[in-house]
């Protein structure tokens, strides 16, 4: 076999009983992984793209758009669910697939999350510098530099959850759980006084005629038919795809497996369970913003909000702000530490330098990682112009799902032996109808996204070249055994 194409042993991820490398505390039960999971899926996507997309591109359709990007979600959690429930482990779609597919496969779809996970903690930190200012001046007070306010805030948010997630699980953990609740009650907020406003004319004209093609940087598919993605059906396809951000979350519940008890039962549900809940929490919200006023009122800077105002409920600006502000914060919070799992799996396996996978006897956690992945958080966050990099994050993410769901048939059939805490029903089919799904959010992504993705990953492969092909653990003789006897479990 070539080198690049060498795989991991099965038995290196697939659980302690096998002797599979485990160095990090063990911390997570069911209920934490729920609030892991809504603690980074609600945010960006539900507090501002929801808005954007149905002021722009699907109008009241935006509620299809989220039933669709729902509904493959849901179809690549299920992927997501059995292969980590077999290989529970924090590299998740990377480790799957080394072991499924190879190391230039692994390192490529690590590669792309970093894209999704490092990226997505900087745009989310952008978005919640602009919400905080936001919030700051609905109270009255003048911002005097918003830009540099914004910058400072972006800065000391980084700075903190940066810290608190070098802490160690356990100190997140006690701090997510009690934003996610707030979170929680001032989107219920949104979601009851909503209902209480919800006018049916606005559902009426539901599927708003398309417009021609002059507008926004077009979509692949819009470019193969030739037909406009604002507003009509490509409106509501391509408005799925940039709400795909919104699902963003339930994969990186996989990366703690390693940290959970009875993680090959535990984390499929965990995944599940969040993922449902966050799903029906978006239809709510969508619903009720759309049906309050016409979506041609729905601002794009601040669209629950100018939903709310345009009803004469301003107070509620107030209750958003806040769950916004918690809810953001979570976010970053949560991506960050999937963001360390899977780079300090990647530093396990020598892909990257191996001294970024020391684990702190002090605290049980990567902190080495932790403390770079904080850094380039802040540089991306404050030099790059990450708000328009939202589709990035997307596409990176659902390329690992590809991989997931392909991964899924071809384990069941090369390694039926494996024992599974979770099984697809259906499959081949589901996994099929999974890699069927993403494709179409993927090429209901503009063209600009692809591009620029293409980029990242072609230097990501000549950095696997030049590095991680010639550093891997497996490219040392007698590799197997070396990778299964890096470290014991800690228990705590
Ligand atoms: N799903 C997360 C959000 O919407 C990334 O902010």
């Amino acid at each position: 076999m070539s080198t690049i194409l060498r795989r991991l042993p099965p038995t290196a991820v697939t659980g302690l009983r096998t002797g599979a490398r485990h160095s990090l505390a063990e911390v997570y039960r069911p209920a934490d992984l729920i609030v892991l999971g809504l603690g980074v899926m609600i945010g960006a996507g539900i507090f501002s793209i929801a808005g954007q997309q149905a002021a722009t591109t699907a109008g009241p359709g935006v509620i299809l758009s989220f039933m669709i990007a729902g509904i493959a979600a849901l179809l690549a959690c299920l992927c997501y669910a059995e292969l980590s429930s077999t290989m529970p482990t924090s590299g998740s779609a990377y480790t799957f697939t080394y072991v499924i597919f190879g190391e230039v496969w692994a390192w490529i779809i690590g590669w792309a999350l970093i894209l999704e996970l490092q990226f997505a903690a900087a745009v989310v930190a952008r978005a919640w510098g602009a919400i905080t200012v936001a919030a700051i001046a609905n109270f009255g007070v003048r911002v005097p530099d918003k830009e540099f306010v914004q910058d400072v805030l972006v800065l000391a948010i980084l700075v903190l959850l940066t810290g608190v997630v070098a802490l160690g699980a356990r100190v997140g953990l006690r701090a997510l759980w009690v934003m996610v609740s707030a979170k929680l009650l001032a989107i219920g907020a949104v979601i009851v006084v909503g209902l209480l406003y919800l006018d049916p004319a606005n559902f009426g004209d539901f599927h708003v005629p398309p417009k021609t093609l002059d507008t926004a940087p077009a979509t692949v598919l819009e470019v193969l038919v030739g037909q406009s993605q604002a507003f009509g059906w490509f409106g509501i396809f391509a408005a799925a795809s940039a709400i795909a951000f919104a699902y963003i979350g339930f994969d990186v519940v996989a990366t703690s497996a390693e940290e959970t008890v009875n993680a090959p039962k535990a984390i499929p549900k965990g995944m599940i369970r969040s993922l449902v809940l966050a799903t029906v929490i978006y239809l709510a919200v969508a619903l009720v913003m759309v049906g309050m006023v016409s979506y041609t009122k729905i601002s794009v800077d601040a669209p629950l909000a100018s939903a709310f105002r345009a009803v004469g409920v301003d107070w509620m600006v107030h209750v958003i702000d806040a769950g916004a502000v918690l809810g953001l914060t979570t976010v970053i919070l949560v991506l960050m530490v999937g963001q360390t799992r899977v780079l300090f799996s990647m530093a396990r396996d020598g892909l990257i330098p191996r001294g970024l996978a020391r684990v702190s006897r002090r605290y049980h956690s990567p902190t080495r990682v932790t403390l770079v992945i904080g850094f380039v958080a802040i540089v991306v966050a404050e030099f790059v112009p990450v708000l328009t990099m939202q589709e990035l994050v997307v596409i990176g993410t659902l390329f690992a799902f590809a991989f997931v769901a392909a991964g899924v048939i071809v384990m069941r059939r090369r390694m039926p032996h494996l024992q599974r805490g979770f099984r697809v029903p259906f499959s081949p089919l589901l996994p099929a109808l999974s890699l069927l799904a993403t494709f179409w959010l993927l090429v209901n992504l503009r063209v600009l996204t692809w591009v620029w993705f293409t980029l990242w990953m072609a230097f990501g492969l000549f950095v696997y070249l030049v590095y991680g092909r010639r550093k891997s653990v497996l490219a040392r003789p007698h590799a197997p055994e070396r990778v299964l006897s890096t470290g014991g479990r800690h228990r705590r």
